[in-house]
């Protein structure tokens, strides 16, 4: 699952015999990988969009895994272009429910994190490990130089959903204050968490970083999300359907 064409364009293109199929308003590529039957999706962007999409693979496909790709800002002290965030649990940063609940809870739910599964989320980060001990073979060579992507890292901890692009650099900032745990930020996991959790699915979450979540954001993201992106989600997918 990824929230936009970008993200998972190469990925479509290595399921050789997916079907489409269409439910709640969206394209459904149903499919093999590596000899497991797999259901590719677009959410569209944010919570909503996440949540009904989650909902569908489950109800509707039957999926008893998730996996979540795509593109994050950065947050956390060096947490940088390129490299890659493992969600081990995700937050609300725009859930705000006090004084009747504290900051961040869920109403209801008496809590304000989602976890992932730790058996699953392990299987993607020794995958995406893979591909960045050779980006150059992964990612190609171009996109190696020209973003830079010499020795990217992969960072696991705690990410911050929301439906805003985050995008000064006070924003950013101002998260960093509130949710100084959090790695990254981006607009669907969260959502995609708390359903997981409501059907008792399995979730794994890899997030590579197109931006810092600053000024610069959104040129930073749209040549990242046009460039190396679905790259990056193609070749974890691939190691991670190997092992
Ligand atoms: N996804 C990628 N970059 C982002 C940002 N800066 N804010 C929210 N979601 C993002």
């Amino acid at each position: 699952m990824s929230a936009m064409h970008q993200e998972l364009a190469e990925v479509l293109q290595t399921l050789p015999d997916e079907q489409r199929e269409r439910a709640a308003g969206r394209d459904f590529w149903l499919g093999h990988w590596r000899g497991h039957e797999v259901v590719a999706v677009l959410s569209r962007i944010g919570k909503v969009a996440a949540a009904t999409t989650a909902t569908a693979l489950i109800e509707r496909f039957g999926v008893t895994e998730i996996v979540f790709t795509g593109v994050a800002g950065g947050l956390g002290e060096g947490v940088a272009v390129g490299d890659v965030v493992l969600a081990r649990s995700f937050v609300q940063h725009d859930m705000d429910a006090s004084p009747l609940f504290p900051r961040y809870e869920v109403p209801l739910y008496g809590r304000t994190h989602f976890d992932t599964d730790a058996a699953l989320t392990e299987r993607l980060r020794a995958a995406a490990a893979q591909v960045l001990a050779h980006p150059a073979d992964a990612l190609g060579e171009a996109a190696v130089s020209e973003f830079a992507l010499h020795a990217p890292r992969v960072h696991e901890g705690l990410i911050a959903s929301g439906d805003r692009f985050v995008a000064t650099s006070a924003e950013s900032q101002a998260l960093r204050q509130s949710l100084p745990d959090a790695l990254a930020v981006e607009m669907e996991g969260a959502a995609v968490a708390q359903v997981c959790h409501d059907y008792g699915v399995p979730l794994a979450a890899l997030r590579t970083i197109s931006d810092r979540a600053d000024d610069s954001a959104h040129v930073d993201f749209t040549r990242f999300i046009d460039q190396v992106a679905s790259r990056y989600s193609a070749a974890s997918l691939d190691r991670f359907f190997e092992l």
